[in-house]
């Protein structure tokens, strides 16, 4: 089965897999991305994968919105929308710039900075892709938020730490704000 979402990126096979590529889970119940091998004619190792494609919108369960641009390398770039800030953050939430690396094949581990453009704090994630029999993919990332504090002896109340899923969204099942917002970035 292809993956129905379009978010795997396809790959041909050569041998040692079978010839079809997806996400999602597999018949046998194992969750875990079939993949391919090169178009070369290169052998390649069995049970070989590719990292999945992370681009498009995810949603956490705070109901914040994070959305990864298309991208050809390791190194990809986006945009967040928070659903909560913190208590010290007096101005309003507005959409600010992630940057993020995802691993090499074989490994769907990833990680991104959140460069908060409202507030004096910064987030890193750092997470894995899963296939998921309930919402299709999901990412389970855990954060540390740093806050800036006005001198060292407040260092040790600086930082905190946090866990969130990401199911894969889509712009459509967003408010007409939201769409709005990601648009304007875009272009
Ligand atoms: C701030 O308040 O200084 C910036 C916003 C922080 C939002 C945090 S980051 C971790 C957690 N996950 C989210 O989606 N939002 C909060």
């Amino acid at each position: 089965m292809l993956c129905r979402e379009g978010h795997c990126r396809k790959l041909k096979t050569l041998r040692t897999v079978p010839k079809e590529t997806f996400c999602g889970q597999e018949e046998n119940g194992k969750d875990h991305i079939k993949v391919s091998t090169s178009t070369t004619g290169d052998n390649i190792a069995p049970n070989m994968t590719m990292a999945p494609s992370l681009a498009g919108i995810w949603k956490n369960e705070l109901g914040s919105i994070l959305s990864i641009d298309e991208h050809d390398g390791n190194l990809f770039e986006g945009t967040y929308l928070t659903a909560v800030k913190s208590e010290e953050t007096e101005d309003d939430i507005k959409l600010s710039d992630i940057v993020g690396f995802q691993q090499q094949d074989n490994s769907f581990t990833f990680g991104f900075t959140v460069r908060w453009s409202f507030s004096d704090s910064v987030t890193v994630f750092t997470g894995q892709y899963f296939p998921d029999s309930e919402n299709g993919e999901i990412l389970e990332t855990m954060w540390l938020i740093r806050s800036n504090v006005d001198n060292h002896s407040k260092d040790w109340e600086a930082t905190t730490v946090g866990k969130n899923t990401f199911v894969r969204w889509s712009l459509d099942k967003c408010s007409p704000e939201i769409v709005e917002m990601f648009t304007k970035r875009k272009n």
